[in-house]
């Protein structure tokens, strides 16, 4: 039995020798191409893997996300039904992802970007609100956006949360997509933070329909998928102040191509997919307790429900 590394975007030298330490028996550990014995892959760590390469491994029993969001994995039609799916969900990940979301809206009620641009024209202005009035709408509550609303709701943001079923989040108003309340929610925040899961049901929901049921002028950080943001929307709805500035993290391509009108508008933030990047020592933890459940047909930890598709 042994472990196939599919991690096509990054140095898997490290999370390698670390999987092997967090397993006592000896399993082989491949790191894909380099994969002697296909025959004997029962688990297979993929991200950005290329499609199909899965339909290699006969025995294969599971496949985890190298990451939070599968996908990846849900969108490779080679992968047998019986094939679980499991994913990364810890507490480095979603600490980045509350920093790098606190870190936006701070910038945002500070109005950091303007009081930069006084800096640099040697003015000394104060704004006519030092301090903008946020309401912010997490949309998305699962590992990530669970807390992200937590966290901020605990800062004493004034904070709304949106999932697909009703959740209870201390000091958050919640709303959900059984309770058909979507229009609702957006009615009543002026920043939106998308942390939503790439599903058929969530591919381009962020279009201009959807940005302008927010108040005008709001605020849009988008750190789930660029394929939910339907990116020729968001140029209009800024241009027509529908959004007054967005911070995104996530792109339809990516690396986003050197000529693509984000770069160049002065109200788009732009940063590489980074909010929260997987801490291989954590994964490898997860990675390793989840090749234990399986070979002993245990319960997995964080398994994805196909049907759903998060
Ligand atoms: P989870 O699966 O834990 O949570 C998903 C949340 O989205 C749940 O609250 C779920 O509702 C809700 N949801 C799913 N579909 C819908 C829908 N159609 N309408 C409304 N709500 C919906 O995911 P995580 O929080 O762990 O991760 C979320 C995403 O963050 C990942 O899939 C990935 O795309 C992105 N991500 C981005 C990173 C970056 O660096 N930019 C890093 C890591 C992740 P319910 O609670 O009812 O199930
Ligand atoms: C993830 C990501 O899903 O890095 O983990 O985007």
């Amino acid at each position: 039995m042994a472990i196939a590394l599919i991690i096509t975007d990054r140095d898997v030298t490290s999370l390698r020798h670390q999987l092997e330490e967090n397993l006592e028996e000896r399993v082989p550990v491949w790191v894909y191409p380099d994969i002697p014995i296909p025959e004997d892959v029962i688990m297979a760590v993929v991200w950005k893997h290329p499609p199909g390469v899965l339909a290699q491994f006969p025995k294969l029993e599971l496949v985890s996300s190298f990451g939070a969001g599968v996908e990846h994995i849900m969108q490779d039609k080679s992968l047998a039904p019986k094939v679980a799916v499991t994913r990364i969900v810890d507490n480095s990940l979603s600490f980045s992802m509350r920093n790098y979301v606190l870190m936006a809206v701070l910038n945002i009620q500070r109005q950091f970007r303007s009081l930069l641009q006084n800096q640099a024209n040697h003015a000394w202005a104060k704004p006519e609100a030092v301090e903008l009035p946020l309401r912010i709408g997490v949309l998305g509550l699962g590992a990530l956006g669970g807390r992200i609303a937590r966290d901020l709701a605990q800062l004493h943001f004034e904070v709304y949360g949106f999932s697909r079923r009703k959740k209870e989040i201390a000091d958050v108003k919640t709303y959900s997509a059984e309770d058909k309340q979507l229009p609702t929610f957006l009615s009543r925040v002026n920043l939106l933070i998308n942390i939503l899961p790439h599903t058929p049901d969530t591919e381009g929901i962020l279009d201009f329909l959807f940005l302008s049921m927010l108040p005008p002028k709001s605020f849009l950080i988008n750190v789930g998928r660029g394929s939910q943001l339907v990116e020729a929307d968001l140029l209009r709805a800024l241009e027509e102040d529908h959004i007054q500035e967005a911070w995104l993290d996530v792109f339809q391509t990516e690396p986003l191509p050197r000529d693509h009108p984000f770069w160049e508008h002065d109200r788009i933030i732009i940063t590489p997919h980074i909010a929260s990047v997987t801490n291989q020592g954590e994964a490898a933890r997860i990675l390793a307790e989840n090749y234990r459940n399986v070979v002993s047909n245990q319960p997995l930890s964080f398994q994805v429900d196909r049907g759903a598709g998060y």
